[in-house]
């Protein structure tokens, strides 16, 4: 696989994992990916790492645009292994200026890795980085999976990286929505969130009217697992809103026995 630039110096830089069918009792028989994303700027950010076992695709695809030790920062959105498990030999690797996250991430990040010098900073809910010409806002969205969970948003790219929100265990050698079949994607997007969200619809319910009530403007999102919407922004928001609110669709069940099969 190569990095793909996705949008003005934001390339996809993750890794893809064809052959895991079993995400902690999840059937993922689509495989998934973990997805990274690199911003060049005058500071040059890596948002999410990957699971451990997967780093050399991550660095491989960092070598094709610069030298590791080249990034800066490191966000890190959210601490569960499948985005972090790598984080102790990226740290190593690219020895960032800083490392950031929301307080209850560098609770988590403390708690899972107990770094000694690691140069940590927990940012504010709303807070805003300079990258040089672009600007990272990060939005805490917690419980939504972990307390630890945020996004982060590129303001002058309209760019959203939702962390686990809006993924979907889907491994695919295509970057976007609109090259995957819709039905299938879909599919894979509701399953994901009847695992992995259907807990936590109210929260959802909050997120969707806080993002309206901000009129965050979104050109993308870019989830960390799976392809990114930027075709189908609208009917992945509109999903969200009608599986949150859990409400039963009318369905007909077809019960039978047989002795013959
Ligand atoms: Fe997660
Ligand atoms: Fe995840």
């Amino acid at each position: 696989m190569k990095s793909l630039e996705i949008k003005n110096n934001i390339y996809w830089v993750g890794a893809i994992d064809w052959n895991v069918r079993d995400f902690h009792g999840y059937s993922t028989y689509k495989g998934t990916t973990y997805n990274s994303y690199l911003v060049k700027d005058e500071k040059i950010a890596l948002f999410d790492t990957v699971k451990k076992g997967h780093m050399h695709d991550l660095v491989h695809h960092i070598k094709q645009l610069m030298d590791p030790t080249e990034i800066d920062y490191l966000i890190v959105n959210h601490v569960e292994m499948d985005h972090s498990g790598s984080l102790p030999e990226i740290v190593e690797l690219i020895k960032p200026e800083k490392i950031f996250c929301s307080k209850m991430g560098l609770k988590a990040i403390n708690e899972h890795f107990h770094p000694e010098d690691w140069p940590l900073e927990a940012v504010e809910n709303g807070q805003t980085i300079s990258l040089g010409s672009k600007t990272v806002q990060f939005l805490e969205t917690r419980m939504l999976h972990w307390p630890d969970s945020m996004f982060s948003y590129l303001q002058e790219d309209k760019f959203l990286i939702s962390s686990d929100a809006f993924g979907q265990h889907y491994a695919s050698s295509e970057r976007f929505d609109d090259e995957v079949d819709f039905s299938e994607l879909m599919e894979q997007t509701a399953k994901y969130y009847a695992n992995i969200l259907t807990l936590y619809s109210p929260l959802i319910r909050k997120l969707l009217a806080k993002v309206r009530e901000m009129g965050l403007e979104i050109d993308m999102i870019a989830p960390d697992h799976g392809v990114i919407w930027r075709s189908h922004i609208n009917d992945v928001i509109h999903a969200y809103d009608a599986w949150s609110q859990n409400k039963g669709r009318r369905k007909a069940l077809v019960i039978y026995d047989t002795m013959w099969k």
